[in-house]
């Protein structure tokens, strides 16, 4: 074992799937669809899938390189391969931006457990009421931080392997059975019209960095959990297919996910542009008219809530693999005091749904609430500006040729000649079109 002592994935399959999980979650299911809603629905989608695939992709092998390269954690990574001191910087925006992200996510990670409860003892609070109760939100979203903790605490293989292998199939199975059902629903083709068929006017900078914002979100990008995941993988394992495949699940469970949701919305008559309330508003409205729809509810919010627990043990897993490696504390000490700081970090967003007036109506970059701020801040301007980033140093710094070496074991002279290309994106595609948009959202073009 080349890693000793940190821990290394069981077997390929195993990686796939652990890095599946941080992918897979409340990104695909409860953000998409909320962020599609909210930017007009098709265009959108094809933006999107052109941001996964041609930008997303490309930083998400740079960050699996950089980290079974180097075994380390994100600020390792980068102090290992830079000449610069300046370069670790990237690292540690990603440790904050962990913590920024986990402290709203793990908000909305508890409203899937509220809703576990709520299916089981049924309550007359409709979803409005139920985020407004601070005794609700404070207490499921401390619960799922303490889930996470106990996970993370469990160690890589122990901790996240096991819990992903799983997830993916039977959320596949669900997922497919629900738009099947939604699809026959009365005035579905609404729904579809607007989740596929484009309409190109719709499409702003804004539209563009709400897109690229979300593959990174949705991929785990741009603050290191690829890092950190990939220095857990073994040197016998191929880095391109496994990057290929985690892409390619992730978009499909998104896919799938919009082709569940539109149908309903417009069927029950709801506005696709109500924001983060969207998932939450309309399948239980549609479960209440379904046959047997207490049993398929219950199924939907727990395989719900551990597909955010496979992300939010992702998400945790930065920092603390950085306080391990770095500053040499036990794993113990670092996962339970991140997770008391990201308790107190995430207390305004779960205050903001209705609770504290101020925390919910504090309107900045267009956002109101606190818990959308976290959300652009965190995942449409950090996650971006760290692909940024990591691209321009696999690309020019660390050098392609050196990630080559990494990335070329183990691939066909088929594969390696597909992967001629990478080069070419991290270099110059990626960093300039992130840039790009980066831009004209500030220029507000
Ligand atoms: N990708 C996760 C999701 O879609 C969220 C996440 C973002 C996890 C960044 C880790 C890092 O739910």
């Amino acid at each position: 074992m080349e890693q000793t002592g940190r821990g290394i994935w069981g077997s390929r399959l195993g990686f796939i799937l652990a890095a599946a999980g941080s992918a897979i979650g409340l990104g695909n299911i409860w953000r998409y669809p909320y962020i599609t809603g909210q930017n007009g629905g098709a265009a959108f989608v094809l933006l999107y899938v052109g941001c996964v695939f041609l930008i997303a992709l490309p930083v998400l092998i740079a960050e699996l390189s950089l980290g079974r390269r180097t075994t380390l954690d994100p600020v390792g990574a980068f102090k290992a391969l830079s000449p610069s001191k300046k370069w670790p910087m990237v690292g540690y925006l990603g440790v904050i931006t962990g913590i920024g992200i986990l402290s709203f996510y793990a908000v909305v990670a508890g409203w899937t457990l509220g809703y576990i409860v709520r299916t089981i003892i049924p309550s007359t609070e409709d979803f409005a009421q139920f985020v407004a109760n601070p005794f609700e939100e404070i207490g499921y979203f401390a619960a799922f931080l303490l889930l996470t903790m106990f996970v993370v605490l469990g160690g890589v293989e122990k901790g996240i392997e096991r819990w992903s292998k799983f997830l993916m199939p039977a959320l596949f199975v669900l997922l497919g059975a629900l738009i099947i059902y939604n699809l026959t629903l009365p005035g579905a083709g609404a729904g579809i019209e607007f989740y596929l068929k484009p309409d190109f006017s719709k499409i702003t900078a804004s539209t563009a960095l709400a897109a690229l914002g979300q593959a990174f979100f949705s991929l785990s990008l741009g603050m290191g959990t690829m890092i950190t995941y990939g220095s857990y993988i073994s040197k016998k394992e191929n880095i391109p297919i496994s990057g290929a495949s985690v892409a390619i699940a992730d978009t499909t469970i998104a896919f799938l996910a919009g082709l569940m949701i539109f149908p309903a919305l417009f069927s029950v008559g709801m506005e696709p542009t109500q924001g983060p309330a969207l998932v939450f508003n309309v399948l239980p409205a549609v479960f209440a008219q379904m046959p047997a729809g207490n049993v398929i509810s219950l199924a939907f919010f727990i395989l719900l809530a551990i597909a955010a627990l496979t992300s939010t043990v992702s998400l945790l897993e930065v920092p603390v693999a950085y306080m391990v490696d770095q500053k040499k504390w036990s794993r113990k000490k670092a996962t339970v005091v991140v997770t008391a700081a990201t308790f107190l970090i995430g207390l305004p967003s779960a205050l903001s749904q209705g609770t504290v007036e101020w925390f919910s109506n504090l309107t900045v970059f267009g956002q109101q609430g606190v818990l959308s701020i976290m959300s652009f801040v965190f995942s449409d301007l950090s996650l971006p500006i760290g692909g940024f980033f990591i691209s321009l140093f696999v690309g020019w710094v660390w050098g392609v040729d050196k990630a080559y070496q990494e990335l070329l074991l183990n691939t066909s002279p088929m594969m390696a000649k597909i992967l001629s290309l990478w080069g070419i994106f991290v270099r110059y595609i990626c960093p300039l079109v992130i840039l790009l948009i980066l831009v004209s959202k500030i220029l507000g073009i």
